[in-house]
């Protein structure tokens, strides 16, 4: 199965969706610049939390950006719907999950099956699951003490970063690290770069999922 989109030509529309600092973003909207991804374009970015600096990142870029808060709603279900609309107004082909830390509505996982996309800051399926985002993964790395750890980028289903895997990195944890400075450097040498070469690989029509499992050609 091919996935993102349908023509070769078409220009691949990105929908991002965002919770925090918007580093990842802003690697996604420099690739683009830069012409590390070709064929795709940011169509929206969502926010769930108004005072993420990563809605300021996308309008400093001149991109669409909306918030969408639960605070706003009276229940879970207004909220989802909300965030569907959001969405649908701008037909994405492909959502980009870069640090966004909502659970999604099962609605949109199927209305987007394998066209949703998340960067997660381990070697899945070492540090992930429910409760580990962020900061978190790290602590817990380094709790554990391995000695090498990475960011995965994969597709998203129902599960909590189940679903199969586009690309990993990995990175080395070093003796003296803390949990921030082991983040930056997974940031660094890992999120920044493969989260935009997946979306790249994608937009390009490099990626195809076959028995639950991505396969790239070159
Ligand atoms: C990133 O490290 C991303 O991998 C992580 O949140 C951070 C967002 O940073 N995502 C998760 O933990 C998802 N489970 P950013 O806002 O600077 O891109």
């Amino acid at each position: 199965m091919d996935c993102g989109k349908d023509m070769d030509t078409k220009m691949l529309k990105i929908l991002v969706c965002v919770s925090g600092g918007g580093t990842n973003l802003q690697a996604v909207i420099d690739g683009i610049k830069e012409k590390e991804i070709t064929n795709a374009q940011i169509v929206r970015v969502i926010s769930n939390n108004r005072n993420a600096y990563a809605l300021e990142r996308a309008v400093k870029e001149g991109i669409d950006a909306v918030c969408v808060s639960p605070k706003d709603y009276t229940d879970r279900e207004r909220f989802h719907d909300a965030l569907l609309r959001a969405v649908e107004e701008k037909a994405p082909d492909l959502i980009v999950l870069a640090g966004f830390l909502v659970v999604l509505p099962e609605e949109l996982i199927k209305r987007y099956r394998n066209r949703i996309i998340n960067i997660h800051p381990s070697l899945i399926p070492s540090f992930c699951g429910q409760g580990f985002y962020g900061l978190k993964v790290h602590e817990k790395a380094l709790e554990r003490g391995v000695k090498v750890t990475g960011a995965t980028v994969h597709f998203v289903d129902e599960g909590t970063d189940t679903g199969p895997i586009i690309l990993q990195q990995p990175v080395m944890v070093e003796e003296d690290d803390t949990p921030e400075i082991l983040q930056k450097r997974v940031m660094e040498q890992a999120e920044w770069k493969i989260l935009p070469r997946a979306i790249d690989d994608i937009a390009n029509g490099r990626v195809t999922i076959k028995d639950g499992k991505v396969r790239r050609s070159r």
